[in-house]
């Protein structure tokens, strides 16, 4: 079966990566429009690579947990892609093999001025050699470079290929998303007539009435989502 998986921050949640909008989550700690908008970064560029940096050291502590571990796994039997508003590499580090950012990748940055130029850290083709960047590391070419993140007032360049990826599967799952980022939110809308659409969040949002909801966290939900899956 054609399997598309949504995921967001919540998935990771359990991995000990925290998320944006739950309790002491990121956006409490950080002005988003100052870490995560393209004006943010215009104005104070230096404070944005600190913000990535941080994220990125916190990224190297977590490891993949059950509910990644499972859905890779889930590849031995059904055709399973992975569309993520994560920027972690959690999915791809338990072994997923067709994982699709949506919001960037927080391991990579890319150039400036050549932005199809993209450098996952640590890179030795960088002047800072490590995971941490600042607003003077240079590329080999010279250049400057910035977190390879869509900043908030950025456009979602692989948005299309995603609505495209859920229009063909026979089932949907998304896990750990408040929905109310766009256009990530609507992908659930972009699901055919008549294919199964399950969302698993602690704490769901509202969603229509032909999804499943699973309201438990991400690791018990996949594992309850696999069972039912034998049904389908
Ligand atoms: N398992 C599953 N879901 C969980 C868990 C868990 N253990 N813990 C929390 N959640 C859920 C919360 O209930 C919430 O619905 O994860 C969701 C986290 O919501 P957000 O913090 O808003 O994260 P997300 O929806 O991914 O944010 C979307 O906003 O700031 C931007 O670019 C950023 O990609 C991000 C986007």
């Amino acid at each position: 079966m054609k399997i598309v998986i949504s995921s967001g921050a919540g998935i990771s949640a359990e991995s000990g990566i925290t998320t944006f909008r739950d309790a002491g989550g990121l956006w409490e700690n950080y002005p988003v429009m100052d870490v995560a908008s393209d004006e943010g970064f215009a104005r104070n560029p230096a404070l944005v690579h600190k913000f990535y940096n941080e994220r990125r050291a916190q990224l190297l502590q977590a490891q993949p947990n059950a509910a990644h571990i499972a859905l890779a796994e889930l590849e031995k039997k059904h055709d399973v892609r992975v569309i993520t508003q994560n920027v972690d590499d959690l999915h791809e580090r338990a072994g997923s093999t067709n994982v699709l950012h949506l919001h960037g990748e927080l391991m990579k940055v890319r150039s400036m001025t050549h932005p199809e130029r993209e450098y996952k850290l640590p890179c030795d083709q960088l002047t800072d050699k490590g995971i941490e960047t600042t607003p003077d590391t240079r590329d080999s070419y010279g250049d400057q470079v910035r977190p390879h993140i869509v900043f908030f007032g950025e456009a979602v360049p692989n948005f299309d290929r995603a609505t495209a990826m859920v229009n063909n599967a026979d089932v949907v799952v998304v896990i750990g998303t408040s929905l109310v980022v766009y256009p990530a939110a609507s992908l659930l809308q972009y699901a055919r007539e008549g294919t199964k659409v399950f969302y698993i969040d602690p704490k769901p949002a509202t969603v229509p009435s032909w999804v499943t909801v699973i309201a438990k966290p991400a690791t018990e939900g996949v594992a309850d989502f696999i069972k039912m899956l034998d049904e389908l």
